[in-house]
């Protein structure tokens, strides 16, 4: 498999759209209330990431209708943004954004927790970050890729809930998804697909609270969980610097999760 690397000196636009993204999803904890629809949070980010000078990379991808994705609750990807549901008490969300500069991508999602949220949903919320951030923790230069869906699925599975299988991370860096896929579930194939300096690419574990099978909605990109129970993701670009990883979508405020 041909995976593209990348030197220090050529991903600043890449650092800096990442940066851009991670600041509209910090951005995002202030605006997330009871009675938002999901279509003004996205013209909301579409609004700050133009202003930011970057353009977002979902919209007419494929065909994808609008700026950003937004997957509530059963919905474990690719939810598409409306005007016609309002946000609820209890609700969980995912904001997915991908910002480019000058052809460079940063992508990164994370949960937001609409007023007070059951115990079940917080706990899925909390193992899904564990899921991202422990995993992030084995990336190495020379070690093996199929090290991060032994992890996830390590974390998820003592917790009883599931590691969804039909979607996952990606190379990313002048291409919104390219070589190798990141799995989050172990696949011994991946024993052999070692992690090289220089590679940027995405983590993003979808997990969920019953079994792990999805299906897409007529809309043709709508991602639920066929059981109906709960999903949730987190998702960050990373980037391997010789001995060091650095997490392009970090955010700038340190409030990545909460
Ligand atoms: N941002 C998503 C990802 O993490 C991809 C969205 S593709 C779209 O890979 F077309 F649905 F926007
Ligand atoms: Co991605
Ligand atoms: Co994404």
């Amino acid at each position: 498999m041909k995976i593209k690397t990348y030197k220090t000196s050529e991903i600043n636009p890449c650092r800096e759209a990442s940066k851009i993204t991670a600041t509209i999803l910090d951005e995002l904890n202030d605006l997330i209330t009871v009675g938002i629809t999901t279509d003004e949070i996205d013209n909301y980010c579409l609004d700050r990431i133009k202003k930011l000078g970057g353009s977002p990379a979902p919209l007419f991808y494929r065909g994808f209708p609008k700026s950003t994705c937004t997957s509530l609750n059963r919905v474990i990807c690719h939810g598409i943004p409306s005007k016609d549901r309002r946000l609820e008490e209890g609700d969980i969300l995912n904001v997915d954004v991908t910002t480019i500069i000058d052809g460079w991508h940063g992508d990164s999602s994370r949960m937001y927790k609409v007023g007070n949220i059951s115990v079940k949903a917080q706990n899925l919320c909390n193992i899904t970050h564990s899921c991202l951030i422990e995993s992030l923790n084995v990336i190495k230069s020379g070690s093996p890729i199929s090290l991060i869906g032994k992890k996830i699925e390590e974390i998820a599975h003592f917790n009883n809930f599931s590691v969804v299988r039909d979607f996952c991370g990606h190379g990313v860096g002048l291409n919104f998804h390219e070589n190798p896929s990141i799995l989050h579930y172990y696949d011994k194939d991946y024993d052999n697909v070692k992690f090289v300096d220089g590679m940027i690419f995405t983590v993003e574990p979808m997990i969920n609270a019953g079994k792990y099978h999805s299906k897409i909605l007529n809309d043709g990109w709508t991602a639920v969980t066929k059981d109906k129970t709960l999903s949730a993701q987190y998702e960050h670009t990373v980037y391997i610097n010789g001995d060091k990883i650095e997490i392009l979508t970090e955010s700038p405020n340190g409030i990545f999760y909460n």
